[in-house]
């Protein structure tokens, strides 16, 4: 099945390279890794990506599956030869159905949820997550929670985002946005400029962003109980316009 995610040839080429940059300092993958490790597995992780919070999971042992709607995403973890633990799923959080199986924890990490545009995809997802949860299993994710400023442009002039260095040179990506207030949707258009010809082109993503107390009513509406919700993967309170972390279990 064909799936309509945009996470395709140039993102998924140069995700590890420019979120090396981008999320080096966020600590999400030593979050996840302890949720992991407390909830002894098996782990699923949906939009799992390039295996950059799943694989070092994986490579200890614990039983992951990692789900991703974008066949090229999947293909870079792929080529990391990941281990026999860690079992890959093409198909789309808000529709999968893994049968009979499982899990202890299930991720969303780094904003993934937020590639669900509409309140019904996203409930959708929600009802799926809580048929696949053990009993005593939780869901952990994070979104980021809007700047009041940002909110405010409805359109963002491109500028240069971030500079990485790849194997085949200097890679930069240069952003615009443009946010449809009305939806909750920003819109990033993605110019990759490298030395590389084959690095050059475009790409763009929509994210929708959630204010903490609707992100606690959507849960709350599809049957579940935050048991955490902090600001930082540090764990620190939660405080506008940073990350929106939750950890949370059916009922
Ligand atoms: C920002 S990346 C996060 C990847 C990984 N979790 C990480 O932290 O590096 C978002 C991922 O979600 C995937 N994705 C987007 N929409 C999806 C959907 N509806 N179902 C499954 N995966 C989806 C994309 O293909 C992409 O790999």
């Amino acid at each position: 099945m064909t799936y309509a995610v945009p996470y395709a040839r140039l993102i998924a080429r140069h995700y590890d390279a420019l979120n090396a940059v981008l999320r080096g300092g966020s600590q999400d993958a030593a979050f996840y890794l302890a949720l992991a490790r407390e909830s002894g597995g098996p782990v699923l992780e949906l939009g799992c990506g390039t295996g950059r919070i799943l694989l070092p999971i994986a490579q200890e042992g614990i039983p992951c599956v990692g789900l991703d709607a974008s066949r090229d995403m999947l293909d870079v973890l792929r080529s990391k030869r990941p281990p026999p633990s860690l079992e890959l799923v093409h198909a789309a959080m808000e529709s999968f159905d893994l049968g009979a199986r499982r899990f202890a924890l299930i991720t969303i990490p780094f904003r993934a949820f937020s590639h669900l545009l509409e309140v019904p995809t996203q409930l959708a997802a929600l009802a799926c997550i809580r048929r696949h949860l053990a009993p005593g299993g939780r869901l952990a994710l994070d979104v980021f929670d809007p700047k009041l400023a940002s909110l405010a442009r409805a359109e963002e002039p491109e500028a240069l985002a971030v500079t990485a260095a790849t194997p085949r040179g200097r890679l930069e990506r240069h952003d615009r946005v443009s946010r449809d207030a009305a939806r909750q949707v920003l819109t990033l258009r993605m110019r990759f400029v490298a030395e590389a010809p084959e690095d050059c082109g475009e790409g763009e993503l929509q994210l929708r962003w959630f204010h903490r107390y609707e992100l606690e009513h959507l849960l709350a509406r599809a049957g579940f109980t935050i048991e955490a919700l902090y600001g930082g993967f540090d764990r620190r309170p939660w405080a506008p316009g940073g990350e929106t972390v939750v950890v949370a279990r059916p009922g």
